[in-house]
């Protein structure tokens, strides 16, 4: 048995059909072909899997497909493009975040929610930052760098 549902992904407007057991990354990697998103540890403990949906991140692991219905999604790839890197992607570029890049996508997703939702307060500190990013676990950057690109999009920003 499978389920049409509706929702907007990366802003457009599009119709799916999936197993009710299906979950939003595996969709959202096997219909749409999306693979920013990783399955690492299945269980909401890593935050590889995060992506935006409405106006939070989730870990898309845990969410099955059908519960997109309605909903407004984006994923690493609608942030920006190989040819336009929206700002925190380039970020991470510059400052040397990303090693082998696993987590990468799931970690910007967050790292750009984390500065978002605190726009128009005092800048994030390095330890805003830090607890912001806590659910997002990387095994070989080391942290540092992540937090130093993220620090700069804050800092860039506020000159805006
Ligand atoms: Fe979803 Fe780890 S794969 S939180």
């Amino acid at each position: 048995m499978e389920i049409e549902i509706k929702f907007t992904l990366n802003d457009r407007a599009v119709q799916v059909r999936v197993p009710p057991s299906m979950t939003t990354l595996s969709m959202l990697r096997e219909k749409f072909d999306l693979t920013g998103g990783k399955l690492a540890c299945g269980e909401g403990e890593c935050g590889a899997c995060t992506i935006k949906i409405d106006d939070r991140t989730i870990n898309s692991c845990l969410m099955f497909a059908v519960d997109c219905d309605g909903r407004e999604i984006q994923t690493i790839e609608g942030l920006g493009s190989v040819a336009g890197l929206e700002i925190m992607q380039q970020a991470f570029v510059d400052h040397g975040a990303i090693q082998c890049g696993y987590c990468m996508p799931g970690m910007i997703m967050q790292a750009r929610y984390v500065v978002d939702q605190n726009a128009g307060r005092d800048p994030l500190t390095r330890d805003d930052i830090a607890r912001g990013l806590e659910g997002n676990v990387c095994r070989c950057s080391g942290y540092t760098k992540v937090v130093d690109a993220v620090a700069a999009v804050v800092l860039e920003e506020a000159a805006l």
